[in-house]
């Protein structure tokens, strides 16, 4: 493996992209004579987005969110908006897309924050769900993968900021973490 610490290939290449294309389409249908605003949670969303959108042939705009609450490989439980959307989404379908969906305490969160501001909708897309360490009651409802309960790197998804280059999602090896 060129890089030390990937134990394995967890989803390849082509089946992302495969399973993206998929999920693309299926938004397209579903938002039909709608224009979602797809709200990416950086970092982790940034390739997972840039496919999914370039899958998608409805109208449709995008914005950013930053949010922190992880570090390492475990949750801090606290959940920190460091970047903020930058326009009112009154009366607006919202599209959130993460990287993974894990204990679900963040999206819990954003859904919550952003429901606020009254949208007309808001859905969860999701690259990776990991429900086996589930703490909320949050569901995603486009989800490319679901994943066993081991902490993925590629595709976007780092560990300290390191492997987010990777084509495919790929398993840490433990006792290199
Ligand atoms: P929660 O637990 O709030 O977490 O659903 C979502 C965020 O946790 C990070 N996370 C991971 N990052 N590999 C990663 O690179 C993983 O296996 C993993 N599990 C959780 C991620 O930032 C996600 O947005
Ligand atoms: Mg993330």
């Amino acid at each position: 493996m060129e890089f030390e610490k990937i134990a394995s290939v967890l989803i390849s290449k082509e089946d992302i992209e495969k399973r993206v294309a998929e999920l693309g389409a299926q938004i397209s249908k579903d938002y039909e004579g709608k224009e979602p605003l797809f709200v990416g949670v950086l970092k982790g969303c940034f390739i997972f987005m840039a496919d999914l959108m370039r899958n998608v042939t409805v109208d449709c705009s995008m914005d950013f969110m930053t949010v922190s609450s992880y570090e390492g490989t475990s949750s801090t439980g606290a959940v920190k908006i460091t970047k903020d959307l930058n326009q009112d989404i009154c009366g607006k379908d919202i599209i959130i897309v993460e990287d993974i969906l894990d204990s679900g305490v963040t999206l819990k969160f954003l859904e919550s924050y952003l429901m606020v501001r009254k949208p007309n909708s808001i859905r969860i897309a999701t690259l990776a769900d990991k429900p086996a360490r589930r703490k909320t009651d949050i569901k995603a409802d486009y989800a490319c993968f679901e994943i066993p309960d081991a902490f993925v790197v590629g595709y976007g998804l780092d560990y300290n900021q390191k492997y987010r280059n990777l084509p495919y999602l790929g398993i840490l090896n433990p006792e290199l973490i």
